[in-house]
């Protein structure tokens, strides 16, 4: 599939998928290291691995560009290894590609296997044998998102990479230049409201920024306040004001605020709890306190997680807090 680059609807995950290796954001070691196989003409079997959106595909994607040029297309075969075909068809697969005639002679052909993980155990297991019998004209890429879930016998035979969670400072890096090319406007609030949110996933940083223009006009500026709605995060001056009043207000009072924001804010309950513990983590407390609280909120956590009443559990969410507080008092 060719992608034109400016369409308008494109995603923009795609749109501004790195083209070239100088291109990836926030991987400095594995780039350089990878650049220099490249250089040296000698890639080995590979094994990227991290959580979403760190840019293992789009680094295995920017090098087959570099090594093979604009038809690297024809030199690299892409299998989804999560797909539920087998192994017998992609062996097929491999077996036609790894020994059909080179035109453009370049020693090696590339695979990359994506979602390696979630292959079978007897799937890794064949899969071995396969890169052994054909590592003479072709080099693998493993792609994952958790090695402990890969074959032992598969991660001896490649030089692992792990993916960390992009640092905010290069996903501000990338962000800024996509803000600019977007023609967008956005409050330097609301921008680090997305860098946090993102937590280290380029992929979810762009999506909610892309929300979010959609959710604009050409001149309005996007706000903090539309980041935490695109992303489906509460507000954590929402969160602030009803933690406060569970601390502060009497009890009918705390139930009717907790009511309110959930109605009027659209806040779970859920998200209301984590939000607290995230809080309460930055209070000074007795850790009998903490303990009764932790303990108090994770319970009800497990009671909504089970369908509990969420009537019931708003409730308790207050008694839990209001009773270890009065403990502390005493
Ligand atoms: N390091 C990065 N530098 C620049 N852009 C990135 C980077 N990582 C991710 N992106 C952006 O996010 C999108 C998704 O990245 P990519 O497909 O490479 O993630 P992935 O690590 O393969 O995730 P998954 O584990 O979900 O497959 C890319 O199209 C690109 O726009
Ligand atoms: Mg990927």
């Amino acid at each position: 599939m060719t992608t034109d680059k400016n369409s308008e609807n494109l995603p923009w995950v795609e749109k501004y998928r790195p083209d070239s290796l100088d291109e990836v954001f926030g991987q400095q070691d594995i780039v350089d290291t990878v650049k220099k196989f490249v250089h040296e003409g000698r890639l080995p079997h590979l094994l990227f691995y991290g959580p979403p959106g760190t840019g293992k595909t789009s680094t295995i994607i920017a090098l087959a560009k570099e090594i093979y040029g604009i038809n690297y297309k024809n030199m690299v075969l892409e299998l989804n290894a999560s797909d539920d075909r087998g192994i017998d068809v992609v062996r097929n697969q491999i077996k036609n590609f790894a020994s059909t005639m080179q035109i453009f002679s370049k020693g090696f052909k590339l695979i990359i296997l994506d979602e390696a993980d979630a292959m079978t155990a007897v799937a890794q297991n064949s899969l071995r044998r396969i890169i052994e019998k054909y590592t003479k004209n072709t080099r693998f890429c493993i792609l994952a998102n958790y090695a402990h879930k890969l074959n032992p016998a598969l991660l001896s035979r490649c030089t692992r990479f792990r993916f960390n969670p992009i640092s905010e400072e290069a996903i501000r890096d990338r962000i800024s230049s996509v803000i600019i090319k977007e023609n967008l406007k956005i409050a330097p609030v609301a921008e680090s409201a997305l860098l946090k949110l993102s937590k280290g996933d380029m992929r979810r940083a762009l999506n909610v920024l892309q929300a979010c223009k959609a959710a604009t006009t050409e001149q309005e500026e996007i706000t903090e306040d539309m980041i935490y709605e695109c992303v489906g995060a509460p507000h954590p001056q929402d969160i602030e004001t009803v933690l406060d009043s569970i601390l502060r207000e009497d009890w009918t009072t705390a139930y009717e605020t907790i009511n309110k924001y959930k109605q009027v804010k659209g806040l779970a309950l859920i998200d209301l709890i984590s939000g607290f513990i995230e809080i309460l983590n930055r209070y000074e407390l007795k850790s009998k306190t903490r303990i009764d609280i932790y303990k108090g909120l994770s319970d009800i956590e497990y009671g909504i997680s089970k369908g509990g009443n969420e009537k019931i559990q708003s409730s308790a969410v207050i008694g839990v807090i209001k009773a270890a507080l009065e403990s502390q008092a005493n």
